[in-house]
């Protein structure tokens, strides 16, 4: 690829660069074909603080360019792009509500009936959500005496599952993890908290697009699918909750989505069940 000049959007010029808008709407469509996330007109500056570095790296000088060079090699670019725009914002314990009910209600109700569950945290991010999942449900199966949980945890990027697989974690990821809880499970490195071995075998991690690829088993007794379909429209939504999620949970498995997330008016296979303060969906 050579380097072009003669463009406003110079990116070694110190010009503040942006992105016009007939290239934005083709970043977008490119972005909802492939991902699902439907981008807001006002998210244009992040997506160019986000692909600058990208656009740099690869000795480009506009995100025309950028652009072009996407389109022409997408089997080799498609991964840093989607890398490049994913929001990954996570921690451990986000939606504590979540794992009360889980613990307190669900977990116990599902091992009174069954021996092993299933468990799919699906756009994991770099990994707090279904770390956290193990830990409640590792303090369970040791407060029982019994049980199995074998988790399986997915992200369409390929980079954060790299992260999510070395299970070193910044102050900012643990900080609102239970002091003992943080004892127990965490070896203090330094400034990084490491997980402990025990805690990261217990979670296995695949890189699975939700639109494109297939499930990563086809019997969960519980799926999470939290702070993901806020950047899906209603037709993405509906098309991931009935042929997706519908279609791999278990008749008596619980489905949960994020505190600001709804599926009424939207899934015609789900139906809401409160149990305490969180959305939790089962199948109609
Ligand atoms: C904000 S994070 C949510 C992490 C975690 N579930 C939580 O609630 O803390 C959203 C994640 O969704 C992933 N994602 C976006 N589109 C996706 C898709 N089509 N398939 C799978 N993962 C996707 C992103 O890569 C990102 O890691």
């Amino acid at each position: 690829m050579t380097k072009q000049s003669g463009n406003n959007q110079n990116l070694d010029l110190g010009v503040y660069p942006s992105i016009s808008d007939p290239l934005f709407k083709k970043l977008r469509d490119f972005i909802y074909v492939r991902t699902g996330i439907s981008m807001k007109p006002h998210k244009k500056v992040l997506i160019a603080n986000r692909l600058r570095k990208r656009v740099r790296n690869l000795g480009l000088s506009s995100y025309d360019e950028y652009y072009n060079y996407l389109i022409e090699n997408e089997a080799i670019e498609l991964e840093n792009f989607i890398d490049s725009v994913s929001t990954n914002e996570t921690f451990f314990f986000r939606g504590k509500d979540h794992f009360d009910v889980l613990s307190q209600f669900l977990l116990p109700e599902l091992f009174r009936k069954k021996d092993r569950i299933n468990i799919w945290s699906a756009a994991c991010s770099s990994g707090e959500e279904p770390y956290t999942l193990r830990i409640i449900i590792n303090d369970i199966i040791s407060s029982l005496g019994r049980g199995v949980a074998k988790i399986i945890a997915t992200d369409i990027s390929h980079e954060i599952i790299e992260k999510a697989k070395t299970g070193i974690y910044k102050n900012y990821s643990t900080r609102f993890v239970p002091s003992a809880t943080l004892k127990r499970y965490f070896q203090k490195e330094g400034e990084v908290y490491k997980l402990k071995e025990a805690v990261k075998k217990g979670v296995q991690f695949k890189v699975q697009n939700l639109l494109h690829d297939r499930p990563p088993d086809n019997n969960f007794d519980i799926i999470f699918c939290r702070n993901v379909m806020i950047y899906f429209d209603r037709k993405t939504k509906q098309r991931i909750a009935d042929d997706v999620f519908a279609e791999v949970l278990q008749p008596d498995g619980y489905l949960f989505i994020g505190h600001s997330e709804s599926l009424n008016y939207v899934s015609s296979r789900f139906k809401y069940v409160r149990k305490l303060n969180a959305p939790v969906y089962m199948l109609k």
